[in-house]
């Protein structure tokens, strides 16, 4: 399981903490009394549901032991708990349940979330995000890197994909006959300092890769996997420019 630094992490609280923002925006629900989180990290987002929704009664769990001591620590009045999603039976049914930016970390995110749906009520919402980035050069040049032969007996098969692009949730939830409201947005982050991107990615996508990796080696992969950033991501005077997509998707359960 990857190793989390809450701190590196909220480094770019604002853009990661966006689309939540926005996915939450298009839940239809108006007075929900119990919400799940899926992932919910740190505990910095928690404010965004019980802004949106005062009288919710909010879970948030999450498998970094580490996210959770920090979302205990600056949120002592919300309630989280530390469990893996892959094995979780919620204790439903839920009015709603959230997911910002975890799916992507789970080999068969479709096959938990079909699950994890029969935790939510009837006409209930399941809302998820989750960056459609595998493809961005970001992503391709960590894994190009990682194949190299020098690093590639430690990171092979260190991260697994799941499907992250927008239509592929739109005919999950469609499929199982739920309405669902599916979207994209690319932010076009600009991003501060030197070796921007990299660090961007050293706060989540690329921490399974440099976990896998023994000293000595671990320094000789960001070294190289900065250098082919810094080509990919052109550093301006006035930032580095990051596109990043997201597939957003609220699913509405159908009365049964
Ligand atoms: C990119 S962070 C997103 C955190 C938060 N939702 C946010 O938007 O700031 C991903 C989070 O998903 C959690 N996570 C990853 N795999 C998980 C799993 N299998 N079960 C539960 N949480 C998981 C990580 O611990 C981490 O806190």
């Amino acid at each position: 399981m990857t190793r989390w630094d809450p701190s590196l992490y909220l480094q770019h609280a604002g853009d990661r903490g966006r689309p939540f923002v926005e996915l939450l925006a298009r839940v239809p629900a108006t007075a929900p009394a119990r919400v799940l989180d899926l992932g919910c990290g740190a505990g910095n987002l928690s404010s965004v549901i019980r802004d949106r929704w005062p009288g919710a009664d909010v879970l948030g769990v999450g498998a970094s032991e580490e996210m959770i001591a920090h979302a205990r620590e600056v949120d002592p009045d919300g309630r989280y708990e530390v469990a893996d999603v892959n094995a979780l039976t919620p204790d439903g049914p839920y009015d709603v349940i959230v997911s910002n930016a975890m799916f992507q970390w789970l080999p068969d995110a479709f096959a938990v979330i079909t699950r994890l749906l029969d935790a939510v009520q009837d006409g209930g919402a399941f809302a998820v995000q989750v960056p459609d980035n595998q493809d961005a050069p970001s992503h391709r040049l960590m894994r190009e890197v990682a194949a190299r032969p020098a690093f590639a007996d430690h990171t092979q098969g260190v991260r697994e994909f799941s499907a992250t692009d927008a239509p592929a949730y739109l005919e999950l939830f469609a499929g199982l006959g739920w309405t669902a409201d599916v979207w994209t947005t690319e932010y076009l982050h600009v991003l501060e300092g030197d070796d921007a991107v990299w660090g961007w990615v050293s706060g989540t996508g690329a921490r399974p890769y440099v976990q896998a990796l023994p000293d000595g080696l671990r320094e000789q992969f960001v070294a190289e996997y900065q250098a082919e950033l810094r080509a990919a991501y052109p550093q301006r005077d006035w930032g580095t420019v990051f596109p990043f997509a997201r597939t957003f998707a609220v699913a509405t359960r159908p009365d049964r």
